[in-house]
């Protein structure tokens, strides 16, 4: 185990090819806490889970994280995109890509849509040009199936609470709009990205999120 990254090893039958999931909202909407619920989830049904996050994952992404979340001296907003769109790259071609070709169910906390939500919406730089970039770093996989969950920023800020990181420490206005970015996004792709309200219990939001992913599998 390094960083964040595992192989759960269990055999899945019958897969040609795996899924790849991406969790996604605003810092403080409990994506993590559901990851990790349907991490075990799936492995109770025996399907091969593979989990990793951007930034970070494992190597080299985990040290582009340390950079993105700590560094505590000047980075310009196109200097941050690069850096969130390097480890995308290395997440793709060392985790996620290897993963999905040997039917595996990948996990991602985070991936493009946190580029277009943080980057485009939250710091103002070109969607259009996010959207070109992201898909030089992914070369053009995508997600099969994206959650947003979705918490007013107040909750998602008071579950933060006062041990903010550099991203985190964007202010209030900053993540209203990432918070509606996501939502704009959400409805421009229906098919792919599904909005869960997740400001009700844990078990409620995972209970929503099964019965999402039983239609995949
Ligand atoms: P995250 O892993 O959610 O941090 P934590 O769960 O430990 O709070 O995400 C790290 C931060 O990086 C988060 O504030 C969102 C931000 N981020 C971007 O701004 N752009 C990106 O493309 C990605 C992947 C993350």
């Amino acid at each position: 185990m390094n960083g964040f990254y595992g192989i759960i090893a269990k055999k899945r039958e019958n897969m040609q090819k795996g899924l790849f999931i991406t969790f996604e909202g605003a810092d403080g909407c409990g994506k993590t806490t559901q990851l990790n619920l349907l991490k075990e989830y799936l492995l109770s049904k025996g399907y091969d889970v593979v989990l990793t996050r951007e930034p970070g994952g494992k190597g080299l992404g985990e040290k582009i994280r340390e950079i993105l979340l700590n560094y505590d001296g000047e980075v310009s907003n196109r200097c941050e995109s690069f850096l969130f769109l390097a480890d995308r790259a290395q997440n793709i071609d060392v985790i996620v890509k290897p993963a999905i070709n040997n039917g595996k169910i990948v996990l991602c906390d985070r991936h493009t849509d946190s580029s277009v939500a943080y980057q485009g919406y939250g710091r103002g730089l070109d969607i259009t040009e996010i959207d070109m970039l992201n898909n030089l770093a992914t070369g053009g996989i995508k997600p099969d199936l994206t959650l947003v969950f979705d918490v007013d920023i107040e909750t998602s800020m008071k579950r933060v609470g006062d041990e903010k990181d550099r991203m985190e420490s964007s202010g209030i206005e900053f993540f209203n709009r990432v918070r509606n970015g996501y939502l704009e996004l959400a409805k421009k792709e229906p098919h792919r990205i599904k909005v869960i309200d997740s400001t009700r219990k844990i078990e409620q939001v995972h209970s929503d999120v099964t019965d999402i992913i039983n239609k995949y599998l």
